[in-house]
């Protein structure tokens, strides 16, 4: 099954069209997406520089009832971050991050882990990560799918990790979702010429 609207798009057309979609504008239909093009957007996560060549980022992919179990270690690191213990309420907060697992057929956690002898500051291999990340939203634009980089309390908490499965010392990079969309957001940024210091002589 091909989930493409399009051929795979050009890297410059991917780089630009790529937006940070709400949950609001994925498609009502979300159909599951095949191992086979998951697979395609983790190996160009995977293709990401690093320092060393030390490929330091980890991905967790979460689809069908894997969705429910990383919705249910999000909603109890919530309720550590929030301090809720009311047993009614963490129920809620399971069932709205339940909810939300649910409106994309696919989650990927990626972390950063620091190999055990290297001479270089964990910082960069944040960056490496973060750089597999962005490659991993590109590949899915270009492949038509939607998807967002999260930084949610619940993930970033440090309970997070180990319950879901990575190994000790990993740090959260981020979480994106691939789905379906339903209309495209317009993106906005300021003139590029506000960012630059550029030296001729
Ligand atoms: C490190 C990082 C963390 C982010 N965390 C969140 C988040 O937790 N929730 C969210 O809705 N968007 C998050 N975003 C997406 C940004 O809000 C988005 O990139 C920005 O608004 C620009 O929109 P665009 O990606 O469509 O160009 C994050 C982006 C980055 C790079």
């Amino acid at each position: 099954m091909s989930t493409d609207i399009h051929p795979p798009l050009d890297t410059a057309t991917a780089i630009r069209a790529r937006r940070s979609v709400p949950y609001g504008r994925l498609s009502a239909e979300q159909p599951e997406l095949p191992d086979a093009l998951i697979w395609t957007l983790l190996e160009a996560a995977h293709w990401a520089p690093s320092h060393g060549n030390t490929q330091p980022w980890r991905f967790g992919v979460f689809t069908g009832a894997g969705r429910a179990r990383l919705a249910d270690v999000l909603a109890a690191s919530l309720a550590e971050h929030k301090g809720v213990t009311d047993a009614a309420e963490v129920a809620e907060l399971r069932a709205t991050q339940q909810e939300t697992q649910a409106k994309a057929p696919v989650w990927i956690v990626v972390a950063a882990q620091t190999p055990a002898s290297t001479k270089f500051p964990s910082y960069e291999e944040d960056w490496a990560a973060a750089a597999a990340m962005q490659n991993l939203l590109l590949a899915a634009r270009s492949h038509g799918l939607g998807s967002k980089w999260i930084t949610s309390a619940a993930l970033m908490h440090p309970t997070t990790l180990p319950a879901l499965g990575f190994e000790e010392g990993c740090r959260p990079i981020g979480m994106l979702y691939l789905a379906q969309v339903e209309e495209w957001p317009e993106g906005r940024r300021d003139p590029v010429a506000q960012k630059v210091l550029w030296v001729r002589e």
